[in-house]
């Protein structure tokens, strides 16, 4: 099924909200696939936001993602990377809605706690960056509680 790439980000790690961000998915029926504490390297990350080098804010952006561990996970279920953006909220957490994640818990945009895959195509790319040994893949009975 399809797969999305879910990161804490460092601040969210520091700020214990960790627990939050994958209480939000399990409770709401994604299925977990892949886990890992790391402390980002700075050409991973430049390959991460390989798409954002150009932008004035970048290596703001890097030095924020350099400032400790972060926790990346792999979901899987229908239409994840869609619905896991939406649980995220809006980049910018002020115009994050309510009950979203960043809606939540965050306030400034290079504050925003979490990140979330854009694309299929892209989570795909990031679980190969993040996770290149590999992730679980398990059937669970649960399922037919989830999907008609
Ligand atoms: P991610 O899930 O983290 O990829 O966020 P996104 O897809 O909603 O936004 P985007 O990929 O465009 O930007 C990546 C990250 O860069 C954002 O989550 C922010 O942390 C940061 N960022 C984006 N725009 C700005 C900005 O204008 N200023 C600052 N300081 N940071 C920004
Ligand atoms: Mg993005």
């Amino acid at each position: 099924s399809e797969r999305t790439y879910i990161m804490v980000k460092p601040d969210g790690v520091e700020r214990g909200l960790v627990g939050e961000v994958i209480s939000r998915f399990e409770k709401r029926g994604f299925k977990l696939l892949g886990l890992k504490a790391v402390q980002p390297t700075r050409q991973h990350l430049e390959q991460h936001y390989g798409d954002l080098k150009d932008k004035p804010f970048f290596p703001k952006l890097v030095d924020y993602m350099l400032s400790g561990p972060v926790v990346g996970m792999v979901w899987a279920g229908l239409s994840v990377v869609k619905t896991g953006r939406v649980m995220l909220g809006a980049t910018n957490p002020l115009a994050s809605a309510p009950g979203t994640i960043r809606g939540d818990y965050a306030i400034d945009v290079g504050k925003n706690i979490c990140h979330g895959s854009d694309s299929v195509d892209s989570a795909e790319k990031e679980i190969a960056l993040w996770f290149p040994e590999g992730v679980c893949n398990y059937t669970r009975s649960l399922d037919k509680l989830i999907y008609e």
